[in-house]
């Protein structure tokens, strides 16, 4: 008879041998159960991805400590937290919560800066706030801090730790979840395991994909695809010290980290409890994606990608409960909605709405977007989107080719149009973004600019064009109005509530200027703040009216958002709006509160079916945004240009 050790046989003796002294009583039992609870689930995907290892068994010893060590410095604020949102878990889905993403620097410049802005934040009702990566990382280009040389030292330039750590508690005592970035795909090439490598030690090159010559190099890269072909061409970089070449996804200076080797599992989740014991309520994974590579694929939403997260996620349930992952899959929509599960990302941003709202304003139609969201926006109800327009990236249209070509859209011919449309090549585009990443083997680009500028205000401004102000105005409320209502976290991109236009600056900077994307990473001043709270007393000038109209606006959207529990737990039904210029859609809670939410992408004038009013049950209803009202027999609903509304009974 074969033996094989069941995981409860397994679990004893790896308690048997763990010291469990170092915890307080009361933690010790809590770590007990939890590992109780949750360790079978970890066994079997650790076991899937390193099973076949000799060592597979120590390691899982020494992952169970560093769980520990975690539970350990976990501070009682946290633990409360813990508890709390054991009891709520589903807090994600509420209507309150609204998110927003910035830079340190571009809004402080320092952490400790961020206390001053904590009354702004109140004022749009922010709830969750996103600093975008804050360790260190190299001087010079880091990829916007992407590049991490050391996940538990904050960027000397924006504060310490210490300083990080007060900001998390400040945050937490007002309400707003703090989100950071987990950048677990790569380090940066000053990682302290990156430099052991350099130094020529074996332990640490195994933490990386590294090669003595291009044989295997060659090999994967007949399937990969190419991210920042602008930077270097293939997915490895040759290094000079170790003579030896490295995979690099993204940039040369980003070295991936090697999953196959369970000894970077347990180091990465280490860093990771760190990161979750400073006072994070979500950790974005970022480029999670990559981070399983499979010969002969593209070596993207690789099968054990996901049991790696999940593992993690099992990490997480026993040493810091009260943290969601974000998932960042900027890939094909049907793999985004793969990562999307409660024993993975609960979490998930939504790039297909992103892309296809953007898509919307150029084409003026809707079909693409209905049809796509009729596909893919059905998630588990204990998971939710987080919804965005604009981001520190670029935009890639990422839809569904198949779902385009039912429509008789061709995706290439198509991605060509929108790359021209936001680039303003095409005639009539009203937008100034910039190309970006364009390959030169098959033509591919993507879009970088801002929110104000994509939209048109730039160019309406330079061509003191009232009309097209008012229009670019109304685009933008547009598209953040389908994010407040259609379900979901919405996250606003710092500088897109004011409506500032692209910054350009970043072409005299020789450490920016090969990356476009800096063309949409703006600072948001202190005058800016002052403007958008309206504490300026002085005559506007036509682009700060524009930028107070779009803050108001938001706020005023977001004020309604968050009195409606219709807005937050609640199912959401794509509609056919009857006119190809016009995206509709219901949402139903558990009580029966229903919300019709119609919008019209065009500049004209539209009209759709009264039909639509009888989802509402035909009886009288208003139209939350503007307060009129509807009979509920109506023949038809007008909509004026760009207009959108969100119909209650
Ligand atoms: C993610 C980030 C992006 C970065 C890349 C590599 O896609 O959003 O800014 O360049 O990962 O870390
Ligand atoms: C990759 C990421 C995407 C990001 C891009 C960097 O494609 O998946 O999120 O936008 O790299 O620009």
């Amino acid at each position: 008879m074969n033996y094989a050790a069941d995981v409860s046989v397994c679990l004893d003796r790896i308690l048997e041998s763990t010291d469990l002294s170092g915890l307080t009583k009361k933690d010790a039992t809590l770590f007990t159960q939890r590992l109780e609870a949750h360790f079978p689930s970890l066994f079997e995907k650790y076991t899937y991805v390193y099973g076949h290892q000799y060592d597979c068994y120590y390691h899982l010893q020494k992952l169970v400590e560093t769980l520990r060590d975690g539970v350990k410095k976990r501070k009682p604020a946290l633990k409360k937290l813990d508890e709390n949102r054991l009891k709520s878990p589903l807090w994600y889905r509420d209507e309150k919560q609204v998110g927003l993403a910035c830079y340190v620097d571009l809004m402080g410049p320092t952490l400790n800066d961020l206390h001053n802005r904590i009354p702004y934040y109140k004022a749009l009702g922010i709830t969750y706030l996103h600093l975008m990566p804050l360790y260190d990382a190299p001087s010079g280009d880091s990829d916007g801090g992407y590049a991490v040389s050391d996940y538990r030292k904050v960027n000397p330039t924006l504060g310490t730790t210490a300083d990080l750590e007060k900001l998390a508690d400040a945050l937490l005592k007002e309400g707003i979840n703090l989100v950071l970035d987990f950048v677990f795909n790569h380090t940066s090439d000053e990682h302290r395991w990156a430099k052991a490598a350099l130094e020529g030690k074996k332990q640490y090159q195994n933490y990386y994909y590294v090669y003595d010559d291009r044989t295997i190099p060659d090999q994967y890269e007949t399937t990969l695809r190419e991210i920042f072909p602008q930077v270097r061409r293939g997915s490895f970089t040759f290094n000079e010290q170790m003579q030896k070449w490295v995979w690099t996804t993204f940039n040369s200076f980003q070295w991936d980290l090697n999953y196959s080797n369970p000894e970077v599992f347990n180091a990465i989740t280490s860093e990771m409890l760190f990161l979750a014991n400073i006072g994070s309520a979500a950790l974005r994974l970022d480029a999670l994606a990559f981070i399983w590579k499979e010969m002969g694929t593209n070596c993207e939403n690789q099968d054990k990608a996901h049991v790696l997260i999940q593992a993690f996620n099992c990490c997480l349930e026993i040493a810091a409960p009260a943290v969601v992952f974000k998932s960042e899959a900027i890939v094909h929509p049907d793999e985004v909605n793969k990562y999307i599960g409660e024993d993975e990302c609960k979490l998930s941003y939504n790039p297909l709405l992103m892309a296809l709202l953007w898509n919307s304003l150029a084409t003026r139609k809707t079909r693409l977007l209905t049809r796509s969201m009729q596909k893919s926006f059905a998630i588990s109800d204990n998971c939710t989107w987080v919804n965005y327009v604009r981001c520190h990236d670029d935009i890639g249209w990422t839809f569904d080719d198949d779902v385009a070509q039912e429509l008789g859209i061709n995706g290439n011919d198509h991605r060509f149009f929108l790359n021209q449309f936001f680039t303003g090549r095409f005639e009539g585009s009203f937008a100034n973004g910039v190309p970006f990443a364009e390959n030169p083997s098959n033509g591919d680009c993507r879009v970088c600019g801002s929110l104000a500028s994509l939209c048109g205000l730039e160019s309406a401004l330079q061509n003191n064009d009232a009309k097209g102000i008012e229009e670019a105005v109304n685009r933008m409320l547009l598209l953040y109005g389908i994010t407040f209502s259609i379900g979901g976290i919405p996250l606003l991109y710092s500088s897109d509530e004011i409506a500032k236009l692209n910054d350009y600056s970043y072409r005299d900077d020789v450490t920016k200027q090969h990356d476009d994307r800096w063309v949409n990473r703006i600072a948001v001043t202190p005058e800016d703040t002052a403007l958008a709270m309206e504490k300026v007393q002085r005559t506007l000038s036509p682009q700060e009216d524009a930028s107070l109209k779009v803050f108001k606006g938001l706020q005023h959207m977001l004020a309604i958002r968050k009195t409606h529990a219709v807005f937050g737990k609640a199912r959401t039904y794509i509609l056919e709006a009857s006119n190809h210029h016009c995206f509709a859609f219901l949402r139903e809670n558990e009580n029966g509160e229903k919300l019709l939410v119609i919008s019209n992408f065009s500049e004209h004038v539209q009209q759709v079916d009264g039909e639509i009013l009888r989802t509402l049950n035909g009886t009288s209803c208003k139209d939350l945004l503007s307060d009129s009202t509807f009979k509920g027999d109506e023949t038809v609903v007008t909509l004026r240009s760009f207009q959108q509304l969100w119909i209650t009974q």
